[in-house]
């Protein structure tokens, strides 16, 4: 664990720049608003119980919290959970986050059994070898009938990013069969998914009712980034990206993949 956390603590500047860019924004706000289709009130209409695996330092949590609910944060970079403490310290809302140090595959028995309502493993995939383990191991600490969100990159999305942001059709030719991409901001080769191969893998796990939703089916095939600051032009897209997150065949070739499922009783 020592080392594998120094990537990401050490990047922690050039992560919150992205997650302020445009690009970051929607990826947070159509995650939220796909989660909002899904989530049931808690226990007698009280707040819920969510976990955020490899949450990073609280953009999911954080909006979360700001609703009402109560979010642990479990993570293994120090660096991003000081950044979500101090975040939720900002906003008021040090009592509905907590934040847990872990390896996502050596959970503490106070995660494993905690009987989530929701659980998110937003992404993780593309760090992790053994993906249906992991989503193994993310799906213990929710309790039946729970709600499962796990993001990932899209695998489809690669050939079409190179050939629409470099204009390189003889690259884009080669990756579409390859299933890495280099990440400069956290020094690693990242591992591609598509849908399509993680939903059978949830379905294997005994989860019910497995939805489809792009994460930004539009905004990486317009590469005039600038223009995306514009407040206006921002708007327009937000409102293009919340009508197509659903939508086929948008969510197909969008950069990152989200699934929500119900946990099944059989998990
Ligand atoms: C790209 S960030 C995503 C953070 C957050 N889920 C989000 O989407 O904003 C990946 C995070 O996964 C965490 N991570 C990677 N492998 C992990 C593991 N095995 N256990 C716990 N956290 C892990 C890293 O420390 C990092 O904070």
């Amino acid at each position: 664990m020592a080392q594998d956390h120094e990537k990401f603590d050490t990047a922690m500047a050039t992560w919150q720049e992205w997650q302020d860019a445009p690009w970051g924004r929607l990826r947070y706000t159509l995650a939220e608003a796909n989660l909002m289709r899904h989530l049931d009130e808690g226990p007698g209409g009280g707040p819920l119980r969510i976990l955020d695996l490899a949450g990073g330092d609280g953009g999911d949590a954080m909006r979360l919290a700001a609703q009402g609910h109560h979010v642990t944060v479990v993570d293994l970079a120090p660096a991003m959970l000081a950044a979500a403490e101090a975040r939720a310290e900002e906003r008021g809302l040090t009592e509905r986050v907590t934040c847990v140090r872990a390896d996502v595959h050596a959970l503490p028995a106070e995660i494993t059994g905690g009987g989530f309502d929701v659980v998110l493993c937003h992404n993780l995939l593309q760090y992790v070898d053994d993906v249906p383990d992991t989503l193994a191991t993310a799906l213990a600490p929710l309790k039946e009938g729970g709600l499962f969100s796990v993001m990932a990159i899209n695998r489809h999305s690669a050939p079409l990013n190179i050939a629409v942001r470099e204009l390189d059709p003889a690259a884009a030719l080669a990756a579409l069969d390859g299933n890495r991409l280099r990440n400069e901001m956290f020094d690693s080769d990242l591992a591609l998914h598509t849908a399509e191969e993680i939903i059978p893998v949830l379905e294997n796990l005994g989860c019910q009712d497995v939805r489809h939703y792009g994460i930004r089916s539009f905004c990486d095939y317009l590469t005039d980034d600038a223009r995306k600051y514009d407040p206006a032009y921002y708007a327009d897209l937000e409102r293009l990206e919340l009508a197509t997150t659903a939508r086929a065949p948008y969510m197909h070739t969008a950069r990152l993949f989200q699934l929500t499922a119900r946990k099944g009783t059989t998990v």
